[in-house]
């Protein structure tokens, strides 16, 4: 009989994966909450004209890579391939506009893009995402920028680049475009098929091409940030203001385009270094869509979002960066005070910290081992005359220092070196 697999180029996560994912959906909420976004859940399937109509007609995930079907009622339907379309749907249909100014939300899920499956790029994947409707910006555009690396240092991704550009908007665009593709068509024939026939239907695309031979001709392509009118180079000038002011780093990379139609103003990208991503390095992509809402049948509204790769925040994090780390490792000098140590540990994790010990009776120099590759940032340290005298020897991992802490105060001075609130 044949053996039933899953699709190709979409995962199953068994349990011992699970606590990397939840470490990173978690940071993910915590960090989105603290920014004040609230969560919205859209359907998984939607009518396939919300994709070509905000996406693009003439894009990589319309031309190709949506997972479209006619249901028993004869309606074309699409697998979402991305977040920001549905949420643009749910914002109109629910008057959200009448109600609030400004519309923070932000979603976590599972997308589906029928691409050639590669490490990082899978056909079933997990964005978690946000949009801000209503604030043209860019203050909150560089505050969006902030938090994204906020949330990646948070998870331990140090080797990253942000990189942002400005598509401008209408009138730029319009004259951009011009000059891109006066300049693009006497290098036609240099160009790949794939951008040959993208000149005539969505010529910024070729300057996403990663086929070296288009990159050849793009490298001495026109820059649109020549092209901005006044006002889009000002809102751009202050995005890079107020993310100076923030102490971001990032790099103005004038060919990033990004591959989707419905972007005007800000664009950003942060691209990871380390790990194993490979060519697929994106970790998350954004930027500014001022005229989908509208487009769409809502009012005109300015919007702004993101998302990210939760598969490749997976890849560069790595083994080590996505295990789940215990703010203590408990040591016990003696295998007789194995229960003290048990008694210990559940001390700690009433007081709301997370802690491990290895208590199999191991010597205290495996048991710093232990403590060392658990990525504890603190170790208690029990012997005979501690457990006598209810003390702990505290042990700051990172600092290399080493204190005697009385037992009943142990807790709240980890909480302290771990950065963490007790109940
Ligand atoms: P995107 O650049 O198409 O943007 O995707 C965002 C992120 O999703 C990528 O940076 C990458 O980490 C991940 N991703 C995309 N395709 C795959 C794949 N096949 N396999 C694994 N990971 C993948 C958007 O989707 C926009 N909706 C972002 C946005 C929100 N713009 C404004 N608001």
């Amino acid at each position: 009989m044949e053996r039933l697999r899953a699709v190709k180029g979409m995962n199953d996560v068994l349990p011992e994966a699970i606590p990397h994912w939840r470490r990173i959906e978690q940071t993910f909420w915590r960090t989105v909450e603290r920014y004040g976004y609230g969560e919205v859940r859209t359907p998984v399937v939607e009518p396939t004209g919300l994709f070509v109509r905000s996406i693009g007609e003439a894009t990589d995930i319309v031309e190709k890579e949506m997972y479209t079907f006619v249901d028993k009622g004869e309606h074309s339907l699409t697998l979402r391939p991305e977040g920001t379309a549905s949420a643009v749907r749910a914002y109109i249909e629910h008057n959200v506009a009448a109600r609030e100014p400004v519309t923070k939300w932000a979603y976590l899920g599972p997308m589906f893009r029928r691409e050639r499956p590669a490490r990082g790029r899978y056909r079933q994947f997990w964005q978690g995402g946000v949009e801000i409707y209503g604030d043209p910006g860019p203050f909150v555009d560089a505050e969006m920028i902030d938090m994204v690396v906020a949330m990646l240092a948070e998870l331990g991704v140090k080797d990253l680049e942000v990189l942002i550009n400005s598509l401008g908007s209408g009138d730029t665009r319009a004259r951009y475009l011009d000059a891109l593709v006066a300049y693009l068509t006497p290098h036609c024939d240099a160009l790949s098929e794939d951008s040959q026939r993208r000149l005539s239907t969505n010529p910024l695309r070729v300057l996403d091409s990663k086929v070296p031979k288009d990159r050849e001709v793009a490298a001495g392509a026109p820059k649109i940030l020549d092209f901005l009118g006044e006002e889009d180079a000002a809102h751009f000038d202050e995005l890079q203001r107020t993310l100076d002011a923030l102490g971001t780093p990032y790099r103005v990379e004038p060919t990033l385009v990004r591959g989707l139609d419905y972007y005007s103003r800000t664009l950003f990208e942060v691209q990871g270094k380390g790990g194993e991503l490979g060519a697929q390095n994106t970790l998350c992509g954004g930027g500014r869509y001022e005229g989908l809402v509208e487009s769409l049948g809502g009012p005109p509204t300015p919007a702004i979002g993101f998302a990210m790769g939760i598969e490749r925040m997976l890849l560069v994090m790595g083994e080590d960066g996505g295990a789940i780390r215990p703010d203590v490792f408990v040591i016990v000098a003696d295998a007789a005070l194995r229960r003290e140590g048990a008694l210990l540990l559940k001390e700690l994790r009433s007081a709301g910290l997370s802690a491990d010990a290895d208590l199999r009776g191991q010597s205290v120099k495996s048991q710093l081992r232990r403590a060392d590759k658990s990525g504890a940032k603190i170790a208690m340290i029990l012997g005979p005359s501690e457990v006598e005298r209810s003390v702990v020897q505290l042990k700051d991992l990172a600092a290399g220092e080493q204190a005697e802490v009385p037992r009943a105060e142990a807790a709240a001075r980890a909480a302290r070196i771990a950065g963490r609130e007790l109940v």
